[in-house]
């Protein structure tokens, strides 16, 4: 079963508090979810390997470390998750992009894949896949497949907030994919939408609504 982490840390919690807040703007939305992502990629990357490389201050010569020079790569699912990519490729500049386009369809909550582009060393890298809300989970599920049946093997997902059906789903269909959240929430409204959450997390960044 993969591993569910909430990363309540008070920098994160205060400026979620501040995302979900109706009355904060599209300027302001995109640049607390930058920071959001950028402490949440401080988490997300503690487990990466170390290497011992030698060094000379300006004091003596020393043994130190540095990441051992893992491929990483970063997979924002389109549009909301490109909101999250500068934060987190501050931290990992190294990291490559690819991107999955999924849009949930209204009507049905299904998603609906229109595009898909992925570093082309995809067996060799190890994946995080980015996006704010997990609701249903149909999208951040359906990603997953995707980018596994590319060739993917270890992958995290992040995200802002999360409803606990989409935990359920992404726990059944990927028990492989450890999940990183800045809040659980309570639930889904009738509309697919998660109580409180945030509202349209692409239409808030984008300034679409
Ligand atoms: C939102 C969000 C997720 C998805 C979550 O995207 O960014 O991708 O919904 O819902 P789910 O867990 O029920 O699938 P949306 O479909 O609104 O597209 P957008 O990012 O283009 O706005
Ligand atoms: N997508 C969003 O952007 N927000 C939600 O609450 C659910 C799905």
């Amino acid at each position: 079963m993969g591993n569910v982490f909430v990363l309540d840390h008070p920098l994160i919690q205060h400026k979620l508090t501040h995302i979900r807040d109706v009355n904060t703007g599209t300027k302001e939305f995109r640049q607390l979810v930058d920071e959001v992502a950028g402490l949440m990629a401080f988490e997300i990357t503690r487990d990466l390997p170390l290497e011992e490389i030698q060094v000379k201050t300006p004091v003596a010569e020393a043994t130190l470390k540095v990441i051992a020079g893992k491929k990483l790569g970063l997979v924002p699912i389109l549009r909301a998750g490109l909101g999250m990519v500068d934060g987190i490729i501050k931290m990992i500049p190294a990291a490559k992009i690819g991107h999955v386009g999924l849009y949930r369809d209204p009507e049905t909550l299904k998603p609906v894949e229109y595009y898909v582009k992925l570093p082309t060393d995809v067996e060799e890298r190890d994946f995080i896949v980015i996006d704010p809300m997990l609701a249903t989970g149909g999208s951040a599920s359906a990603a997953i497949t995707s980018i596994k049946n590319r060739g993917a093997k270890n992958i995290k997902l992040m995200c802002l907030v999360a409803a606990p059906e989409g935990v359920e789903v992404l726990q059944k269909d990927h028990p492989d994919v450890d999940i990183y959240l800045a809040a659980l929430d309570e639930k889904l409204d009738d509309h697919g939408y998660i109580v409180p959450g945030l509202g349209d997390a692409g239409d808030r960044l984008f300034g679409t609504k």
